[in-house]
């Protein structure tokens, strides 16, 4: 039989009746599996009870499927509403409508829909939900209605679900929200309402949700953000206010958000770190502040911040220089990304030192030409990244040509300058690469200390060879008679060879003994 179709306007609900009377007859007459069809372009699995309809060119929902199917992926098709049909799959768990062409969602369209868990309706062109929208859907976990056209959520639009975790209403064109629009949202953890129309924060909405844990409200145009903008968010530990054209920050906006772990404040337009208005978020563990138009990065610009973890700073275009205790009291830090910022070029010394867990330092991209060894200890670094800065290869930077040599998994630098170093990698020159004058100071005391030991020893002996000179001088006559010619042998020169032999050295490499040798060993340059 060819499968009902009810056209493009959803068939009223009083034919409900009818057709559901309609359809037992038939399952009556020949049986679930004989009317269960799979329509082309699907795959139906009668053992799973998945069926999956991607670019099939459905404009319609399929009304013939297996009734006990649990879920129903029809992405990517030209849907256009959500009609009768649906009832027939009261087993749902799992629905996903996105990319399609749905315009509006008839009132009660999902009532059979107990079971469903997740709702995925993103990517349409839905304009407008209202109270009874989603009733029914009792069991409702996620509820995602990204990227659609609405306009304004009203109050109780939510209400009939008591379960939802997940909501998102991120890409759409939101500028109102009713009082009341989240009331009974009790177990709301997630919500996404980026990139919208809000001029403020909708603060007396928010307050209902006792619940939440992540709040991603960026790229609206608050503007400012007022005192206790949060207030009754309690729980919340993740808050996302990137690209919210902030550049006030009222002194006591974040109060009540005493969890809040994370918090992305880059892309606004601030013009100094917000320090006080921060200060109180003493659990904060992760800050994303970059693409602000703040130029110095004070001493104790995150006081108070104790915890924090990672501090990230990418495109701060005004951003010239960090002081010293730009970190005081920031002792748990870990990670620093300050990258691709245009016009850091100073980094005061010992900045980020003090830093007992500091870990992981990038600072690749900025107009960095050279840096000092105090501004942080980096034998206890990870990664290191000073990559894509113009970098002036000289003497100044032969702590860090050594620290290259030692990590071998920390980014490669490539000199800036000058001229002749250009492009070559900092690792791979030497002390007289780098135009160091004299070699490390080490190797300097050693030679000092061995040099003037010698004289030392050669000007004693000197003086004693002059004090007994007669004595001396008697002594060996005495010898010379007494002994005789024949025990002259004793005398002869200890072999080079052998000497050289018992020190490593190659005999051909010492020149040969001048031909009255007395027996004194050859002093081994090469060991200086
Ligand atoms: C739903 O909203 C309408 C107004 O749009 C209102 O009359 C009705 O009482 C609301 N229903 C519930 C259950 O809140
Ligand atoms: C920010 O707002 C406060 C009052 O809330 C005001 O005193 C201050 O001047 C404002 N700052 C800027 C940069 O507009
Ligand atoms: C913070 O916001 C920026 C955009 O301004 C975005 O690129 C980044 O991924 C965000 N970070 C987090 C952790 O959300
Ligand atoms: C770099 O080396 C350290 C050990 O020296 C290691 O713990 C770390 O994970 C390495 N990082 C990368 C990116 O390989």
């Amino acid at each position: 039989m060819a499968p009902v179709c009810f056209g493009r306007y959803a068939a009223p609900f009083a034919y409900k009746s009818l057709m559901v009377v309609l359809i037992a007859l038939l399952l009556l007459g020949s049986g679930a599996a004989a009317l269960a069809n799979c329509p082309s372009g699907c795959s139906c699995n009668d053992d799973t009870l998945v069926v999956v309809c991607q670019e099939s060119r459905l404009d319609v929902l399929p009304i013939a499927l297996n009734p006990s199917i649990q879920r129903l992926i029809i992405r990517n098709n030209k849907i256009k509403t959500i009609d009768s049909s649906m009832q027939f799959y009261a087993e749902l768990q799992h629905l996903d409508l996105s990319q399609n062409h749905l315009v509006n969602i008839p009132t009660k369209s999902f009532s059979y829909q107990r079971k469903l868990q997740e709702l995925h309706l993103n990517s349409n062109k839905i304009s407008s939900v209202s109270n009874s929208t989603f009733q029914g859907l009792n069991s409702l976990t996620v509820l995602n209605l990204k990227r659609n056209l609405l306009e304004e959520l009203t109050n109780g639009v939510f209400a009939t679900l008591p379960r939802l975790e997940e909501l998102n209403l991120g890409q759409n064109r939101i500028s109102r929200i009713e009082p009341t629009a989240f009331a009974g949202l009790s177990a709301l953890r997630i919500l996404y309402l980026d990139d919208n129309q809000l001029s403020s924060v909708p603060t007396t909405s928010f307050s209902l949700l006792g619940s939440l844990a992540e709040l991603h409200v960026g790229l609206n145009a608050f503007s400012i953000l007022p005192d206790d903008a949060f207030a009754g968010l309690n729980r919340l530990t993740v808050l996302d206010l990137n690209g919210a054209g902030l550049f006030n920050i009222s002194e006591n906006a974040f109060r009540g958000l005493p969890g809040l772990r994370s918090l992305n404040l880059s892309g606004n337009r601030l013009s100094v770190v917000p320090t006080s208005q921060l200060s109180g978020l003493t659990r904060l563990e992760e800050l994303y502040i970059g693409q602000n138009d703040f130029i110095t990065l004070e001493s104790n610009s995150f006081h108070g911040l104790k915890n924090l973890k990672l501090l990230e700073i990418i495109g701060a275009p005004q951003l010239e220089r960090i002081e010293k205790g730009a970190f005081e009291d920031n002792v748990n830090l870990e990670t620093v990304t300050f990258i691709i910022n245009k016009k850091l070029s100073v980094i005061e010394d010992s900045t980020l030192l003090g830093l007992p867990k500091l870990k992981h330092v990038s600072l690749r991209d900025n107009a960095i030409v050279s840096i000092s060894e105090t501004v942080f200890i980096g034998k206890e670094l990870k990664q290191l990244d000073l990559s894509d800065n113009p970098i002036f290869c000289d003497c100044q930077l032969l702590w860090l040509q050594e620290l290259l040599k030692d990590k071998s998994n920390f980014t490669q630098i490539q000199c800036a300058a000058p001229e002749h170093m250009k492009d070559k990698y900092l690792k791979l020159l030497t002390a007289d690469d780098l135009g160091c004058v004299h070699h490390d100071t080490r190797q300097q005391t050693i030679i000092c200390v061995v040099v003037v030991a010698s004289v030392a020893m050669l000007v004693t002996l000197v003086l004693i060879l002059y004090r007994y000179r007669k004595n001396m001088q008697e002594k060996l006559k005495d010898y010379k008679w007494n002994k005789g010619r024949k025990n002259l042998e004793y005398h002869k020169p200890i072999s080079t060879e052998e000497d050289c032999i018992v020190r490593g050295i190659h005999p051909s490499q010492y020149p040969a003994p001048p031909a009255h040798s007395t027996g004194l060993r050859p002093i081994p340059v090469t060991e200086l």
